[in-house]
């Protein structure tokens, strides 16, 4: 497995790939991975890949001042031994100076998708994220592209970037990991002492719960996402949002129709904000 650090190596891997005649994949992290990430290597494989690169790099512009980059978990070894086990090909983790040698004044801004949802509370987080994710395609080339449902706002945001961008890049997207007693995989929980990690099972009790009742015939939004603020609430989380949207355009959807339906929430347990969705 390659380790490269900079974008013109990168650049050159891509492509050396590419003559070989191999579909390259890039699956985008911040790093300390957890079978979440790396369950998007197998996505890319199954997607067709025959050239894997995880990209680690924790990215500075999208965290406001007040949020956690400097405190934000890192342990590059780790990850890169897990990837190694994995398999991936090659491993692109650039310095900051690397993405960035000079303040950024050019930006990609994705201006429907990104305006609700997560960024009510972080309003600047997904031109962040459109910004990084267009310049690691540039340096990693990539045929086919992987990102989680568990970001389903951020996944969204990104492939409409792809789309009015016009970057050759198919985008996959792949379910959300969880741990047995449901809990999203995130790197964030680290963050959680194992009392507030038992109260935030609140919001994958509740999103599941709120399937059935949509399977039981309930078509009222509203009502659900009351019933999931009440039961995130009573487990002692604050609510950051708990809305129904449609899954593709985020737009609000407060009747169930024929489309596939989707309950994002957000929600803090002492200082740590988790999010969670589910599909229907
Ligand atoms: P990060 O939070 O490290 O996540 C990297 C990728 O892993 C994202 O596509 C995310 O949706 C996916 N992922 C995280 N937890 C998951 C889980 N439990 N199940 C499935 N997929 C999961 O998202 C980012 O980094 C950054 O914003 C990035 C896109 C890399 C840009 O900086």
């Amino acid at each position: 497995m390659q380790i490269i650090r900079t974008i013109k190596d990168m650049q050159k891997w891509s492509m050396d790939r590419k003559k070989e005649g191999k579909t390259v994949a890039v699956v985008p992290t911040m790093g300390f991975l957890h079978e979440g990430h790396l369950s998007l290597i197998d996505a890319a494989r199954a997607a067709g890949a025959d050239a894997v690169v995880v990209t680690i790099f924790v990215n500075p512009i999208q965290f406001a001042p007040n949020e956690d980059f400097d405190s934000y978990p890192r342990d590059f070894e780790h990850d890169a031994a897990l990837l190694r086990e994995k398999g991936a090909d090659a491993v692109f983790a650039p310095a900051v100076t690397e993405m960035y040698p000079a303040p950024v004044t050019c930006m990609v801004v994705e201006n429907k998708l990104s305006k609700g949802l997560c960024a009510k509370t972080r309003p600047t987080h997904f031109n962040g994220v459109t910004t990084v994710v267009a310049k690691l395609f540039n340096a990693t080339l990539p045929d086919i592209a992987v990102f989680g449902q568990k970001d389903a706002q951020q996944a969204r945001v990104l492939k409409r970037m792809v789309r009015d961008l016009n970057f050759p890049i198919r985008m996959v997207i792949a379910p959300i990991v969880r741990e047995a007693d449901g809990l999203a995989k995130s790197s964030r929980n680290k963050y959680l002492s194992p009392e507030e990690r038992g109260r935030a099972l609140a919001l994958s009790r509740s999103l599941r719960a709120a399937k059935s009742m949509v399977e039981a015939g309930e078509k009222d939004m509203a009502k659900l996402t009351a019933f999931i603020s009440k039961e995130i609430e009573a487990a002692g989380g604050k609510v950051d949002y708990v809305e129904a949207v449609d899954a593709e355009d985020l737009e609000p959807c407060p009747v169930k129709g024929e489309k596939p339906l989707m309950i994002a929430l957000a929600a803090w347990f002492g200082t740590t904000r988790l999010i969670d969705n589910i599909v229907f």
